[in-house]
């Protein structure tokens, strides 16, 4: 990376040495060249995310400049990028008076679009405007959820960083400040003599995980006075207010302006803005990291359907929101509104249900699934978070449950982010009782009592019950009667829970032999339900080898695999017979997936299971062992995506499969066709990047003729 116009004379690699001619004079040019190198592509890495050389070449200048700050210390200025690494130790923070205040707002607690309509009906009422007058123009953004910060810039240096403190008077933490990266520690000439940004220091969600990592390992050496943060606010704070500034740096902080405090306009001119937004985007000129979500919207729907759009986009932002913020966006009418007591009139926060709760955890219980592996899982004394009551969240493995170390009496903090399974995020240790005992798995299998196994190199316990384990039985009878398996309709949960604990279905033929008088018998089953389920089970028994295969619930062994399967054997007995040899040869299969399905067939039981639900009737067109060559788009990768026109994606699948070819869910280099419907997403975008042929409806229907387009 060469940037001659800045500093052409340095030498490209390794440390300067000065020539011992050297003046001081271009010692100190040298090390302005640096800084100002070292600002332009810290901005580019922290703020636009958009590097513009190596991290190892920024670390070279970077060096460079250390080395000659070190042996030339006059030369160190304060906003020099070394600067940023952190070191100084405090004893105390300095107290700071801010000469503007810092200001809180007014929060909506409302969290409907109501919220918003009255903050709109409001302003025009102080304004004392009609109907008759245009909509409010607002701005809106995002309530980081973070703390308060005041950056001061004199001459366009950072000179000052302040916490909020009580509005009036904050803390001094300026060492901990300059070592954010996305921080300007000089701003352009074009910037004011005095300038504060206000704005937040928050921690990304991400940022927050690897240091609570880096915390229980901490914790884990048996290192002392070290703890784990409850959430990236509580992080940033304690990391904001950390007396020792190389630990501030350790702890990945970021920011976001949005707003200013006192200014003093440069000598050739005042600031050159009218309305908030305008603002904005000049503190973005000036390399102040702004939400790209801020937005100018008009009026109350304006309002409405910026908070209806960021609550969409809310689970899939790098970091926590707790709302939106809604401001009068005329500097001149911001004025005229004014202030009660210390909030703005021309602002509100307007809040979303909250996504993280404080609770207790009662139990962990351990609940075994269909392949008998065991779960353990947090059953909470119930919580309303994320807009539902949450009384469980799993802990997934021993492994996971011991990393987050969860114990039983634990005051824990579980999250619940839009769709997705509650989990426990971490653990208030302070709260924790004495003698908790730490989780360990149970050695036993809780349903069935057989051993309970951890395979080398995996994470997960496995009852190793198998379906003499009552809890697999069901779940393997569930998925025997799935829909894309045996397809029995009728056949829900609460009922195979019946059937299995009353001793009526032992194995899944069982589910063939059942009697009308028995299923009436069941509680909630209507007699026309058992007459409509009997007549789903004979249904069922004319299928497909693949949809059987399916069914029987081999472990690794899916919906693709087992259909892969059929068409290589084409005959049941040929499959059970196959060796693990034989078996590698069916696409897709793998030496794990091999033996599963071997061990699967020379087991006597499973064997006996096969039989008995041939022998209840279960039947498929047998076929010859297709030699895969055969079929027209035979060894063709197929990945549907989006919805098409012409037909559902199913039946695209079903047919493609018919004709041979492999439909896959993911897209890789192995992909020979991407068929994109409407509104395909990160799909299409990765076909694109690797340059993959992408089909449209009518691309499908030459594949579907059995072409290559
Ligand atoms: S403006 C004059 N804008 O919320 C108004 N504050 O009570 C001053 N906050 O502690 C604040 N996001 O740290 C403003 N986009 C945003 C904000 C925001 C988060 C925090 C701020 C303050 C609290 C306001």
């Amino acid at each position: 990376m060469s940037h001659p116009d800045l500093f052409g004379d340095l030498p490209p690699t390794g440390l300067v040495s000065l020539p011992s001619s050297a003046t001081l004079a271009s010692a100190a040019e040298k090390a302005e060249k640096l800084r100002t190198l070292l600002h332009h592509h810290a901005h580019a890495y922290y703020t636009l995310d958009a590097p513009e050389i190596p991290d190892v070449e920024y670390d070279r200048l970077f060096r460079e400049l250390q080395a000659l700050e070190s042996s030339h210390p006059q030369l160190l200025t304060s906003d020099s990028p070394t600067q940023r690494v952190g070191g100084a130790v405090l004893d105390a923070f300095a107290q700071v008076t801010h000469r503007v205040p810092m200001l809180s707002i007014r929060t909506e607690t409302d969290t409907e679009a109501s919220g918003a309509e009255a903050f709109d009906a409001r302003i025009r009422k102080e304004l004392g405007w009609v109907e008759t007058d245009p909509p409010v123009s607002y701005v809106g953004e995002l309530k980081f959820d973070g703390l308060a910060m005041s950056l001061r810039y004199e001459n366009g240096v950072l000179v000052l960083a302040a916490t909020r403190g009580d509005g009036e008077t904050g803390e001094e933490v300026t060492a901990n400040i300059r070592t954010i990266g996305q921080i300007p520690l000089r701003l352009p000439s074009d910037a004011p003599a005095v300038l504060e940004v206000r704005g937040e220091v928050y921690m990304r969600r991400d940022d927050f995980e690897a240091l609570n990592e880096r915390q229980r390992q901490r914790i884990a050496a048996g290192q002392k006075g070290e703890k784990t943060f409850v959430n990236p606010r509580n992080a940033a704070a304690g990391a904001v207010r950390q007396l020792d500034s190389g630990i501030a740096a350790e702890r990945p902080l970021s920011f976001f302006a949005y707003g200013l405090g006192d200014i003093t306009p440069a000598a050739d001119g005042g600031p050159a803005w009218l309305a908030h937004h305008d603002m904005l985007m000049q503190l973005k000129a000036w390399g102040f990291p702004v939400a790209e979500q801020t937005a100018c919207v008009q009026g109350a729907a304006g309002l409405v359907a910026f908070h209806q759009r960021i609550a969409a986009e809310r689970d899939t932002l790098p970091y926590d929101i707790d709302g939106v913020v809604y401001k009068v966006n005329d500097l001149a009418l911001q004025a005229r509104l004014g202030y009660v007591t210390r909030e703005p009139r021309w602002a509100v926060a307007h809040k979303y249900p909250a996504q993280e709760a404080m609770t207790t955890v009662q139990t962990i219980d351990v609940q075994v699934g269909r392949t008998g592996k065991l779960t353990p899982v947090a059953k909470l004394s119930p919580v309303f978070v994320g807009g539902v009551t949450v009384t469980n969240a799993t802990l997934h493995n021993e492994l996971e449950a011991r990393r987050k170390d969860v114990r039983v009496g634990d005051t824990v903090i579980v999250r619940r982010a839009g769709d997705v399974i509650p989990e426990v995020v971490s653990v208030v240790l302070d709260r924790r009782p004495a003698e908790a005992p730490q989780f360990t798995m149970l050695s036993h299998c809780p349903v069935c009592g057989s051993l309970a196994e951890r395979e080398e190199g995996e994470a997960d316990h496995r009852c190793t019950g198998g379906l003499f384990c009552s809890a697999q039985r069901k779940q393997a009878i569930w998925h025997f009667a799935h829909r894309r398996a045996m397809d029995v309709d009728g056949l829900g949960d609460k009922l195979v829970d019946q059937l299995v604990d009353a001793g009526h279905v032992k194995t899944l033929a069982d589910l063939y032999h059942l009697k009308l008088e028995t299923l009436s018998n069941m509680d909630r089953m209507a007699d026309k339900s058992a007459v409509n389920l009997l007549q789903a089970l004979e249904q069922s028994k004319k299928t497909t080898l693949g949809r059987f295969l399916f069914s029987l619930g081999i472990r690794h062994v899916g919906e693709a695999t087992a259909k892969e399967l059929a068409r290589h054997f084409g005959q049941l007995d040929a499959v059970m017979a196959a060796s693990e040899d034989a078996l590698l040869q069916v696409a897709d299969v793998g030496p794990v997936v091999a033996h599963s399905i071997h061990t699967f067939f020379a087991q006597p039981h499973n064997r006996e299971v096969v039989q008995a639900l041939r022998d209840a009737g279960i039947t498929w067109p047998e076929g010859e062992a297709l030699a895969p060559t055969e079929m027209p788009l035979a060894g063709i990768t197929v990945v549907l995506t989006g919805t098409l026109q012409s037909m559902g994606r199913d039946e695209a699948k079903e047919r493609l499969e018919a004709l041979g070819a492999k439909v896959a869910g993911s897209v890789s280099q192995k992909t020979h066709y991407v068929v994109a419907g409407a509104e395909a997403g990160s799909k299409l975008d990765k076909a694109l990047a690797l340059g993959l042929p992408v089909l449209d409806d009518a691309g499908l229907a030459v594949l579907l003729s059995g072409d290559r387009p």
